[in-house]
């Protein structure tokens, strides 16, 4: 794969047909805590100095509390190199406690293809190679079945799992755009979290986290050890809440709070880390996955673990790009259906890479069946199901997520295999860490299967 040039070509520009001159074309994303009672008003007193924003729709959020306008700019006689979107907060700002969150991406003109685009958009390269892909000898033996696994839980980096493919681009977003740390959060074992500290420990930016005790489990190893250890290791700077509103409110806190203490303005990375951009990684992946899988027998269906849909949604879309038919079957490891955010999620991608019209929804496959009582909270299913492929394969799975993909996936093999087709990939997405702070149930659930 070519190899992505400088991050200043993230605003590209596009030639205006009406005047000599260059219009960048940017898209922008504002949140507020409450519906705000008149937009018309709002784009004006935001953007300062700019062309009014085409066209601007309230629309509920993907978090319930919270409300989201997305519009157009277009910013004539803008230098793509320097120009910097300078976004502040005005009085007499529509609806009580609007916050303004940035979240802007450039449109790039829509007759170039996406691999194109793919490779223009900023990119720090954290993953050393490309990871493992391969035959479960074991499991397909047991089962009589062609299952193979594609190895994110070795992407090399920090701790591996999937969270470093998304920190190569949002990173790299947030250092185009002049940030010099990182928000982000979780729940208090999160490996997104951890990950985060990592990364931007390796690409020298500051990172504040928000870890919410989102999960009624309570233990020293899960308090403090595990993924926690890790993100103290990496010196991020920790605030924990109890968990009264969604995660992602709390992070938006937080960057709120540390505008008002220190004037920071660090970059703000979602839940999971899955924006559009976190979900370029999986693009990308799908993508090096596309390569792999020519060595193998077909493939027909990938099985993942969802838990904030930014990697079903990349691979989605990855796949398309490849040609591939590939179906991708989600396992949720949370109540919370994540049906349409996969699909906002894939039309992101879609209008950021300039991919075709696509009807995403039809392609979206999830399956609660497997989440158990909740997120964070693994069934005796679960761990029998993470023992079972270190007995077949010498693999280790997570009692979070890939521990009941993989539930999902031996549920499919052992009844509904119809659905998979001629083979499948069981995508390990990571989580190895975090195995780590259920280290007082390890050994009741090996009693268990042996009792
Ligand atoms: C180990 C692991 N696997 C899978 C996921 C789910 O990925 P996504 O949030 O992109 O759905 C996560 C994070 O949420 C994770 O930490």
């Amino acid at each position: 794969m070519a190899r992505t040039p400088a991050s200043s070509d993230k605003m590209r520009p596009m030639s205006n047909p009406n005047s000599s001159s260059t219009v960048v074309q940017a898209s922008l994303t504002i949140w507020w805590e409450t519906m705000p009672t008149s937009l018309a008003a709002l784009p004006a007193s935001l953007v300062a100095g700019h062309e009014s924003p085409r066209s601007m729709r309230p629309e509920p959020g993907c978090w319930s509390s919270l409300w989201r306008a997305r519009c157009q700019l277009g910013i004539p006689d803008a230098d793509p190199q320097t120009q910097i979107l300078r976004w502040r907060r005005p009085d007499g700002i529509p609806g009580p406690s609007a916050r303004i969150l940035w979240e802007v991406n450039c449109d790039v003109s829509s007759d170039s293809d996406p691999l194109a685009r793919l490779d223009a958009l900023p990119r720090l390269p954290l993953l050393p190679s490309v990871t493992p892909f391969y035959r479960l000898d074991g499991m397909s033996e047991r089962h009589h079945f062609e299952v193979y696994i594609k190895r994110d839980d070795l992407t090399g980096v920090g701790a591996g799992g999937n969270k470093a493919r998304k920190l190569e681009y949002l990173l790299a977003d947030a250092k185009a755009k002049g940030h010099q740390s990182v928000v982000s959060g979780g729940g208090v074992q999160s490996n997104h979290a951890a990950m985060t500290a990592v990364c931007s420990k390796r690409v020298g930016m500051d990172c504040y986290l928000a870890l919410v005790e989102s999960v009624p489990v309570s233990s020293v190893f899960y308090d403090e050890g595990a993924n926690v250890s890790l993100d103290r290791l990496c010196g991020a700077s920790i605030t924990r809440f109890k968990s009264e509103k969604p995660t992602d409110a709390y992070i938006i806190d937080l960057v709120a709070s540390l505008a008002r203490s220190r004037g920071e303005q660090p970059y703000l990375i979602p839940v999971g880390g899955s924006s559009a951009i976190g979900a370029l990684g999986y693009v990308r992946a799908a993508l090096e996955f596309a390569q792999q899988e020519q060595s193998a027998g077909p493939i027909d269906t990938i099985v993942v673990a969802c838990g904030s849909a930014g990697t079903q949604a990349g691979l989605l879309v990855g796949l398309a790009m490849a040609g591939l038919s590939t179906k991708v079957i989600g396992i949720s490891v949370s109540h919370t259906d994540l049906r349409d955010t996969i699909i906002r999620l894939c039309q992101e991608l879609a209008g950021l890479l300039g991919l075709k019209a696509t009807d995403w929804a039809d392609r979206v496959v999830l399956d609660h069946r497997f989440v158990g009582e909740g997120y964070g909270l693994p069934s005796s299913q679960t761990w029998e199901s993470i023992q079972s492929l270190i007995g077949s394969d010498a693999v280790i799975c997570d009692p979070v997520y890939t521990g009941k993909a993989l539930t999902g996936l031996l549920d499919y093999l052992e009844g509904d295999r119809g659905i998979l087709g001629a083979g499948v990939t069981f995508w390990h997405t990571g989580g190895i860490t975090g195995l780590f702070g259920y280290s007082d149930r390890i050994q009741a659930a090996v009693d268990m299967r042996v009792s």
